[in-house]
């Protein structure tokens, strides 16, 4: 079970995906705040991720991801939709965009509430 690694602007998180799992999926597993306002459909760009680390382990994207992708800001190289990068045998880094934590936190804003209340709390 490849381990994944995911790089918060606060926090690192780290899990272990099954392979053929997609990024987003083993993100909601772990509770890590990637957007995904589609559902995981790749209709939008709010699971847009950067791959760190392993980005060759996993399979090209498809037309539709990089169409969608085109959508995304802060395009980097190896960004893809976590929704569509499915886990391969490799041990992955992966860094959540601010587009993709500002979705999620739109749609959870409780969840902004605790975070910004465990922050206050750990200074
Ligand atoms: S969740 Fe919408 S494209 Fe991935």
């Amino acid at each position: 079970m490849p381990q994944i690694r995911f790089i918060l602007p606060w926090a690192t998180q780290e899990t272990h995906a099954h392979p053929g799992q997609s990024i987003l999926e083993v993100g909601k597993a772990a509770n890590v705040p990637l957007g995904h306002m589609c559902g995981g459909v790749c209709a939008c760009s709010t699971c847009h991720i950067w791959v760190r680390q392993g980005a060759d382990s996993l399979p090209q994207p498809e037309v539709a991801e990089l169409d969608q992708l085109e959508h995304a800001f802060g395009l980097k190289p190896h960004s893809r939709l976590a929704c569509q990068a499915l886990v391969g045998e490799e041990a992955l880094e992966v860094v959540l965009t601010e587009e993709s934590l500002k979705a999620y936190f739109s749609e959870n804003p409780d969840e902004a509430c605790k975070l910004r209340d465990k922050t206050k709390a750990s200074k």
